[in-house]
């Protein structure tokens, strides 16, 4: 059924090429029925391997067979033709097949910037620093020995644990498993090749490093965010940073069989129908089974529309600044001082003024200068990340002392920080219009250059990064994604060294931010054993801090910052929670893809006699679009994990002009401990008020605050007017 596409596609290659006759093998991912009876892993090998081809006596083709699925999806990876492809198609059993397809990576001092302290009151005491609890990572592997995996006061791991490790120089209470996923030929142990799996690994549970540096800047300890949990590392990225779906939901199986408590996932796609994206059908499986998955939401910011990794199962992860700054600055001879960033900040750089050299005819420097009368110059070049370090090396190479590089309008206030292996300034767009400015006016200019290394305390509310990926959701268009925001601006954490590189590195993106919030979870699950993967999501949510500006400085929309940034502390005490069951997760996936559907991705024969839309979902935010004149009406229900007596009103804070709001009761009054309460949320445009066009969402929030002040549950609340 769902091969006809494939059939189709196969005949028109066959006509567009009628000549080629041989077939070449490609990987696909074969969904079957699932097994009458549960089947011991042997068997179930061979069941799925009694779909293949059988293998050709004495030949020295490889095992077609890549993965055996057993916990979180039904089915199996293999190297296949065409042909042989719609062979399988026609077997009893087949489902669908999808073809492979490589998912990107999505490329310390944070904890504290967080309120994570040690020795004071909060969650990190409350959590014992995570103790006990196993963080999967599922990436490009681990860098053994580095000592952000140093065990030191890690206890040993539950003996729930099953994993296993394949470094050779073994494993130890911080890492207890390692295992590579990667199918096919050369299989290695799960050593990191470029850095990433570490880097990520470590900002969930890296252990303290006191000392750790990164080119004499970000001199301090560096720490994760869960610094007594423990890592099991699940290597399914390649050493091009490729990482094949087939091998990803290999990592998902084996963490979930392996007893991982939360999964970190810093890759992922472009959004798709949930049905269809086995990052989604996986997760789903491991949720139901009580594990945490934390998700990077993509770097295809700042476009609306763009957010990935968005089943309600799991947390979608935003992208924003932090505290720090590498401060590099240029000083006119005015005296005014315009501050950016930068890596390479040589400690004997002249303090003297340099002229500077901007060509209006070429200001993104890509043409050679007309002579040789700017050598010795500081250039002015305007280049996006992507060009800074060339850009770098062709000024470089025509004398210049220096590069100030500026970003593009559409980065804002982002400045993304890279190495250039040559003294310079990295400025926001707004910093360098005032440098040209002053180009401009001058006849002569020239500016000297002042590098002041790390700092810290540099503004008061995080922003957005440009790149992290933004709402609505394309795949749950009534869920509001993403659902967080964490760091993930030039972040510090662990690396690959070789030869004379450091230990650690500076890196951006979702795949840095979705880590901070996998070690948050952990931090949670540590100190709330009983509570649900929805109840851990629900309290980071309604506990976020609103106040997060986008990367113009203005006040950022949900669809950017989710609800907000994370702030660790208060989600360790929500006073209500928003709890979904599996049944619950069940009947959205029905009211969305009927039952067939619904097999698809829960597995199994499936009821479908309650279903539910999306808004009904009991979410932690609420996304509504009431047609006009009419209301849309959906029920919350509230578990109590604060006071056992406590008592909370409900306040909404939306434009009066354009949506009117009711929340029913007044009053939520408790009596005990997880007692249950429900009420009902009803939005309806205001006369004539439905915006039809321009942004087409109406944001407020939902707030029950305790009669005592002391919890604050706060809901995004979104009416739209989009049609879905
Ligand atoms: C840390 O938690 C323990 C209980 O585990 C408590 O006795 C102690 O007072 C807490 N420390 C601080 C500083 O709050
Ligand atoms: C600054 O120091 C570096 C290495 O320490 C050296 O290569 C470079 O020549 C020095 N530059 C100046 C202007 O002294
Ligand atoms: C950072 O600045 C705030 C005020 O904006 C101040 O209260 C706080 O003490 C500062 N922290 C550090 C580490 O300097
Ligand atoms: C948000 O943060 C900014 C910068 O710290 C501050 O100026 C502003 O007052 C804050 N706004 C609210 C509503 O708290
Ligand atoms: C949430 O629901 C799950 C069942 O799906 C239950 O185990 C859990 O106790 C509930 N409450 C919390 C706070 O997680």
């Amino acid at each position: 059924m769902d091969l006809t596409p494939w059939l189709f596609f196969l005949l028109l290659a066959f006509f567009l090429n009628p000549l080629s006759t041989s077939s070449s093998l490609s990987r696909y991912i074969i969904q079957i029925e699932e097994p009458i009876e549960l089947l011991v892993e042997a068997s179930l090998k061979r069941w799925h391997e009694s779909f293949l081809p059988p293998a050709v006596e004495g030949s020295s083709v490889e095992p077609r067979l890549l993965h055996s699925y057993s916990d979180v999806f039904s089915g199996f990876a293999a190297t296949l033709t065409e042909e042989e492809l719609q062979v399988i198609g026609k077997k009893r059993g087949f489902v669908r097949a999808f073809p492979d397809r490589v998912l990107r990576l999505m490329t310390t001092h944070t904890p504290d910037f967080l309120g994570l302290k040690v020795g004071s009151k909060g969650l990190w005491n409350d959590s014992k620093l995570g103790s006990g609890v196993i963080i999967g990572v599922l990436d490009s592997g681990v860098t053994p020995g580095h000592p952000s995996y140093d065990d030191e006061g890690v206890p040993p791991p539950p003996s729930t644990w099953k994993g296993s490790c394949e470094l050779e120089t073994g494993c130890n209470n911080k890492l207890i498993g390692a295992r590579s996923m990667i199918a096919g030929s050369g299989r290695s142990p799960p050593v990191d090749e470029i850095g990433h799996g570490t880097h990520t690994s470590a900002i969930a549970a890296g252990n303290f490093v006191r000392d750790a540096s990164y080119l004499g800047l970000a001199k301090g300890t560096a720490v994760g965010m869960a610094p007594r949990a423990h890592l099991a590392i699940y290597q399914v990225c390649d050493l091009n940073g490729n990482c094949s779906i087939a091998d990803a939901l290999a990592g998902l199986d084996a963490a979930v069989k392996d007893g991982v408590d939360i999964l970190s996932l810093s890759i992922g796609d472009r959004s798709m129908p949930l049905d269809q994206d086995l990052i989604a059908i996986g997760s789903f499986a491991a949720a139901k089974k009580g594990i945490f998955v934390s998700c990077a939401g993509g770097n295809d910011g700042p476009d609306y529309f763009t957010v990935s990794n968005e089943a309600p199962w799991m947390l979608t992860v935003a992208a924003s600044s932090v505290d720090r700054s590498f401060r590099a600055s240029v000083k006119l001879p005015s005296g005014k001082v315009i501050s950016g960033e930068s890596l390479d900040q040589p400690s004997n750089f002249t303090k003297s003024s340099l002229p500077l050299y901007y060509s209006t005819e070429s200001p993104t420097c890509d043409m050679d200068p007309p002579d040789d009368s700017h050598r010795g110059n500081v250039w002015v070049c305007e280049a996006d990340i992507s060009r800074v370090v060339g850009v770098a090396a062709f000024a470089k190479s025509h004398g210049a002392r220096a590069l100030i590089s500026i970003s593009p309008k559409i980065e804002g206030a982002t400045v993304l920080i890279t190495k250039m292996d040559f003294p310079g300034v990295m400025l926001a767009n707004q910093e360098g219009s005032e440098l040209i400015s002053y180009l401009n006016s001058a006849s002569d200019p020239s500016a000297s250059i002042i590098f002041s290394g790390m700092v810290l305390n540099v503004s008061s509310n995080p922003t957005v990064a440009f790149f992290s990926s933004r709402g609505p959701s394309q795949a749950a268009p009534g869920i509001l994604k993403p659902d967080i925001s964490g760091p993930g601006l030039n972040i510090f954490a662990a690396w690959i060294p070789s030869g004379d590189t450091p230990k650690y590195n500076i890196e951006s993106g979702t795949s840095m931010s979705a880590p901070h919030l996998s070690g948050v979870a952990a931090l949670l699950k540590a100190a709330h054993p009983t509570w649900s993967p929805a109840a851990i999501m629900s309290a980071i949510i309604t506990t976020a801090d609103a106040n997060v500006s986008d990367e113009f400085l203005e006040p950022a929309l949900y669809f950017a910052k989710g609800a907000g940034h994370v702030n660790p502390n208060k989600a360790a005490d929500p006073g209500l929670i928003y709890n979904i069951t599996n049944n619950d997760y069940v009947s959205y996936i029905c009211g969305k893809f009927g039952e067939e559907g619904a097999r698809n991705i829960a597995r199994g024969v499936v009821d479908c006699s309650n279903s539910m839309t999306e808004e009904e979902l009991n979410y932690p935010s609420i996304l509504l679009a009431p047609k006009c004149g009419t209301a849309a009406k959906v029920t919350r229900t509230v578990t109590n994990v604060g006071p056992a007596r406590s008592s909370y009103k409900w306040s909404v804070t939306i434009s009066k002009t354009f949506v009117s709001a009711t929340i029913t009761p007044k009053t939520l009054t408790f009596t005990e401990l997880n007692e249950q309460k429900s009420f009902t949320v009803s939005a309806k445009w205001g006369i004539g008020r439905a915006p039809t066009s321009g942004n087409q969402f109406v944001e407020g929030k939902l707030t029950w605050t305790s009669n005592d002040g002391k919890h604050v549950v706060t809901s995004p609340f979104v009416v739209s007017s989009l049609e879905y």
